[in-house]
């Protein structure tokens, strides 16, 4: 969704804030959960929801030319994010509801949320935030999901490494080293094609300038080629000391997981993926029975849907980020039973193995802790 909050009601946004706090009591709550209430609220005014995150859009920053910074004020219902955690946004473009996925690039516990789009030719949604997202205007977006996050202690030696606009949750996570002054050792190499794709630029520079003890470098792919495994090596010469952070290309962050494998390394390696292989819609079979042990709910599936959105649709809520397999929020244990991975087209009987419910689809009975 995404609605225009009229610029002249500059007091729109604290009445907002007020009503909803005044509301949000449980038994309120409890009355308006349905959506046709929530969409009274938005008409009131468009940050105002009992269900949704709405988030103001209240600067864009150029990062580069190909690359834009939103930076958001959220209603109520945001609940914080972790640094390196992603939102799922949700516009309306061409009269479809269309949602995509962005890393946060401002710091976990910021008031204000940050995303950091890169525009794809013909992509819909990143065209359509270049082209047509103004100041103002309030999106939609999901509470912050991902386990690509630092821990609350980070270790004594940290490796970010980034790749193109994979930059963006190793973004946050240096702010948040900043914010918290870390007094570890810091390497952040990122990797993209010249001087002027540097996303980021000033921001790394005054951060580096705060932070002695942090190293940047910048490998230009345009001028020196593509960064292989050696010259990461060459640049970080203790790499098997260093707990390392990781987003860019696929096909890239696989050589760097070869390279720990065939090493040995023991540091730790922590990567996000921005792409999956596109799902398979699997085959529509006879309804079949889900038991869903922990909550003590059994439904019957309607089609061959992933068990993620039959779940939902039987009024279970569970726990979910991406909902394409990345971010394996929805990880749950399959007691018994078959299912289809929407992915790679396994299909998988085995008991009490670990299943992400988002990519699956069941093919018999089956009993899920969930
Ligand atoms: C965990 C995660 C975090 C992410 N974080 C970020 C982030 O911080 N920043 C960021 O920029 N992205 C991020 N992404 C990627 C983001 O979710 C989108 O995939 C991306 O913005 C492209 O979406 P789109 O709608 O613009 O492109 P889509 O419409 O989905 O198109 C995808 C690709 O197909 C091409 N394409 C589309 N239509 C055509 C056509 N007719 N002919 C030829 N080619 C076509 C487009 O050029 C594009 O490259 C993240 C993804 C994940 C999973
Ligand atoms: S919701 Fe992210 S893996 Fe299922």
């Amino acid at each position: 969704m995404q609605h225009t909050a009229n610029p002249s009601t500059k007091t729109w946004p604290r009445v907002a804030k007020r009503i909803t706090s005044l509301i949000d009591q449980p038994w309120i709550t409890a009355m308006v959960r349905s959506s046709a209430v929530d969409d009274t609220l938005s008409g009131l005014h468009p940050m105002l929801s009992l269900l949704q995150v709405r988030a103001r859009v209240v600067r864009i920053l150029n990062e580069t030319d190909d690359t834009k910074t939103f930076v958001l004020q959220p209603n109520a219902q945001w609940q914080g994010a972790q640094s390196g955690q992603f939102v799922r946004l949700q516009c309306e473009i061409n009269g479809r509801q269309i949602e995509r996925i962005y890393s946060l690039s401002s710091k976990g516990g910021s008031r204000r949320l940050a995303i950091t789009v890169k525009r794809q030719p013909l992509g819909l949604m990143s065209e359509h935030l270049h082209h047509n997202v103004k100041v103002g205007h309030v999106l939609t977006i999901s509470p912050a999901a991902g386990e690509f996050t630092l821990p609350s202690l980070p270790p004594s030696k940290i490796l970010l490494l980034s790749a193109g606009s994979g930059i963006t949750p190793v973004m946050s996570m240096l702010r948040d080293l900043q914010a918290q002054q870390y007094a570890g050792d810091v390497v952040f190499v990122h990797s993209c094609a010249s001087p002027e794709d540097r996303i980021f630029a000033s921001a790394i520079d005054s951060i580096q300038a705060a932070m002695p003890q942090l190293r940047v470098i910048s490998h230009y792919s345009r001028i020196q080629g593509r960064m292989d495994t050696q010259q990461l090596q060459n640049y970080v010469p203790d790499l098997t000391e260093r707990d390392t952070w990781m987003c860019g290309p696929a096909v890239w962050m696989d050589s760097i997981h070869a390279l720990w494998a065939s090493q040995g390394f023991t540091s730790k390696l922590q990567s996000e993926r921005f792409s999956t292989a596109p799902m398979r819609t699997a085959e529509p079979g006879e309804p079949v029975a889900v038991a869903c042990e922990t909550s003590g709910v059994t439904f019957q599936t309607k089609d061959a849907q992933n068990l993620l959105v039959q779940a939902e649709r039987a009024g279970l809520k569970p726990k979910h980020g991406c909902r394409i397999g990345i971010c394996r929020s929805c990880q749950c244990i399959k007691r018994s039973g078959t299912v289809e991975n929407l992915i790679t087209g396994e299909v998988s009987s085995t008991p009490n193995e670990l299943i992400r419910i988002c990519v699956s689809s069941a093919r018999s009975d089956v009993a899920l802790d969930l």
